[in-house]
């Protein structure tokens, strides 16, 4: 798969570096040549000499090696390379590389790096989540560099949250992304919507959902990669702002109607990932409503959203639409329904009463429903890969129409 490639890991001094040994087995395995830089704390957690015997490559953590072949090793390791990754990336190496540091041979090498390049930070939740890694993360960002974030879950030190390196088989398929990129969808335009809606009650509350935009942004960021123009219409979310794609930030159902509508006729591909609220207050507040000591109750009157699935449905000329349910029961039945009622040509079904999908996680499992009849479920994975399912799908349909 990989012949002909060659990929410099680096490898910096966090617990998850032990992990590097499956990565640095599976690409050799499949035919790359692998050259591996640790700094000198990542040699305190994992040895040279097994990434030696699994690349059989000389593996270089001192930048003053000597030796028949050796020349300057920084510049010479990255060179000719295909990709340059760093797994585990520690916020301190992280903050090296955002400052221009070259004070070893990996982060030397980075400076003299002009292949792609790829992070996958690990660290203790605060460190990970502390203005100052964050500030650096963006800066590689914005710098191109492709970042995989972590996940969430238990951490060395004993916590539970975020920046967990993700699972071996999740870097291995971004790897893979980058290596062999499919260009399956360029010349397309997509238009993706994510994240929840927010419908006001007040200047202060307002009614939403759990929706944290995760499937949505994956579904965009996937598409781009895969060669697709792409908007993303967004309702509110932590989430940053995907590189290469067009974003419009909404806020209530109207203004998510109002934006795609504008986009739709120039669109190929729609796919409506976002948790629409069905209902939103019928005359939202226009002050602070306060609390009142002669009663215990609030009534608030709803009125029905437009549905925008169904008003693109009733307008579609040439485009392909993709609807998603989200369901905690009677998962294919309401899906079926929805598909139909909408006149979508896939449906995305959601079981949202599982604790690894849905709403808020960074997993999915999916079914899709065609209009043609099909049924194809998706394996448990992360959301990105789901996203790739999708477009599978939706790439399939395309092929058929053509
Ligand atoms: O954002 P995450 O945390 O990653 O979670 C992902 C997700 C669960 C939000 C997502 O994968 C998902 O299932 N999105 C659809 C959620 C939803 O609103 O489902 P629904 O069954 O209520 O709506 C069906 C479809 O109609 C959806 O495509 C929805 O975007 C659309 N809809 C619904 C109501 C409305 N007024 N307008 C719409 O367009």
């Amino acid at each position: 798969m990989f012949a002909n490639k060659k990929i410099v890991l680096g490898i910096s001094g966090g617990i998850a570096a032990y992990k590097a040994a499956d990565i640095v087995s599976w690409l050799t395995k499949n035919g790359a040549a692998v050259h591996c830089m640790l700094t000198p704390n990542a040699a305190e957690f994992i040895t040279p000499q097994v990434l030696q015997a699994l690349s059989q490559h000389p593996v270089v953590v001192d930048e003053f090696v000597n030796g028949p072949g050796w020349g300057i090793v920084h510049i010479d390791t990255v060179q000719d390379a295909d990709l340059l990754a760093i797994i585990p990336a520690t916020a301190n190496t992280i903050a090296k590389i955002a400052a221009g540091i070259a004070d070893n041979a990996l982060t030397s090498a980075v400076l003299a790096a002009t292949c792609p390049l790829f992070i996958a930070p690990a660290m203790n939740t605060h460190m990970y989540q502390n203005p100052a890694t964050q500030r650096n993360i963006q800066t590689l960002k914005d710098r191109g560099w492709h970042v995989m974030p972590p996940v969430s879950g238990h951490l060395a030190c004993g916590a539970v949250g975020e920046g967990k390196l993700p699972d071996v088989a999740d870097i291995e398929a971004a790897l893979q992304r980058l290596l062999l990129p499919k260009r399956d969808l360029a010349g397309l335009q997509f238009l993706v919507t994510a994240g929840p809606t927010i419908e006001p009650i007040d200047p202060v509350r307002y009614i939403s959902n759990k929706s944290s935009g995760k499937m949505g942004y994956a579904i965009a960021e996937a598409a781009r990669d895969r060669g697709a123009q792409v908007l993303l219409v967004s309702g509110h979310t932590n989430l940053p702002r995907p590189a290469g794609v067009e974003y419009l930030p909404v806020d209530s159902a109207a203004a998510m109607l109002a934006a795609c509508l504008e986009a739709y006729d120039g669109c190929d591909v729609v796919i409506k990932a976002a948790a629409v609220a069905d209902y939103r207050v019928a005359e939202p507040a226009a002050q602070k409503l306060k609390k009142t000591d002669d009663t215990d109750e609030m009534v608030l009157r709803l009125v029905k959203n437009p549905d925008i699935l169904a008003e693109l449905g009733r307008r579609k000329t040439h485009q392909l639409l993709v609807g998603f349910a989200a369901e905690t029961n009677n998962v294919e039945e309401y899906a079926r329904q929805k598909l139909a009622k909408k006149h979508a040509d896939l449906l995305v079904a959601n079981d949202v009463s599982r604790a690894d999908a849905g709403f808020d996680v960074d997993t999915n499992q999916v079914t899709i429903f065609t209009a043609a009849g099909d049924k194809l479920t998706s394996p448990l994975a992360s959301k990105r890969q789901t996203a790739d399912f999708i477009l599978d799908a939706v790439r399939a349909r395309l092929d058929k129409q053509q």
